[in-house]
């Protein structure tokens, strides 16, 4: 009885699903078939993947590379090289250590202090800077290295001006930690012109054992330089600020 009941119900049971089967089968096109909500879903599946590939590869080809930014040096235009030739006696305000060497010091700082306003400094290889003024969201502010060399150079002398005083600088330019910094900036700038002219000498005799004595002056040379004049300029011409500053204020 229960045997009959089995083998009753499973051929009803296997011939329904058989012919839902065929049913779909006959009735269905094979176009229908393409758009089951299975392959509606693996297409779309594909569609994202493709785009998302897509969208990243168009991204790594229009971003900002390192490579296609400009290099900090096409800021400025290409300075002319000058030949200088430092002649005796015509620096000497610069050796002096009273108000004439202050004057002539602080004659060296252009206005603006060598603190240039670059519009647009995403545009360059350059690190990220002081923002320039309020609402400028497009400029920043850098400075100039020949003007700090400089002024690392002029505060120096400050300090030894009152060393040989005996006093001492009341201020954060006769410290350790500015003086160490300041000798680390003018030994890199030192390094980084590496001005490789040759020198001649004076000679001035002959030592006790028959060597050659002589003195390098640095008179007389003639150096290939960048113009400063032209450097200067353009610093004053690109400046952040207007402000005729000193040695020891910049
Ligand atoms: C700075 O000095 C220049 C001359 O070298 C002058 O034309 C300018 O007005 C001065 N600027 C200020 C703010 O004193």
């Amino acid at each position: 009885m229960s045997q009959k009941n089995t083998y009753d119900y499973s051929p009803a049971s296997q011939d329904e699903l058989d012919s839902t089967f065929d049913n779909e089968d006959i009735s269905s096109s094979p176009r229908q078939r393409c758009w089951s909500p299975k392959a509606i879903f693996a297409n779309a599946l594909l569609a994202f993947i493709s785009i998302l590939f897509l969208s990243f590869a168009v991204y790594q080809m229009l971003r900002p590379s390192s490579s296609s930014l400009l290099s900090p040096d096409s800021f400025f235009p290409s300075f002319p090289n000058v030949k200088m030739k430092f002649i005796e006696g015509e620096h000497n305000d610069f050796m002096r250590f009273d108000e004439v060497g202050d004057a002539a010091w602080n004659g060296m700082i252009p206005n603006g202090a060598g603190y240039v306003k670059v519009d647009r400094p995403r545009r360059y290889d350059m690190e990220p800077s002081v923002p320039y003024g309020v609402g400028d969201e497009d400029a920043e502010v850098y400075q100039a290295s020949v003007v700090h060399q400089l002024h690392c150079l002029g505060t120096l002398r400050l300090v030894l001006a009152a060393y040989a005083r005996n006093e001492r600088l009341e201020n954060y330019y006769d410290s350790d930690l500015h003086m160490r910094h300041c000798l680390n900036i003018l030994r890199q700038g030192i390094i980084c012109a590496a001005d490789p002219t040759l020198a001649f000498s004076k000679p001035m005799g002959k030592t006790e054992d028959g060597l050659f004595k002589a003195k390098f002056t640095n008179i007389g040379t003639v150096h290939t330089c960048r113009s400063w004049d032209a450097v200067k300029n353009f610093l004053v011409q690109h400046r952040a600020m207007d402000w005729n500053g000193t040695v020891g204020t910049t």
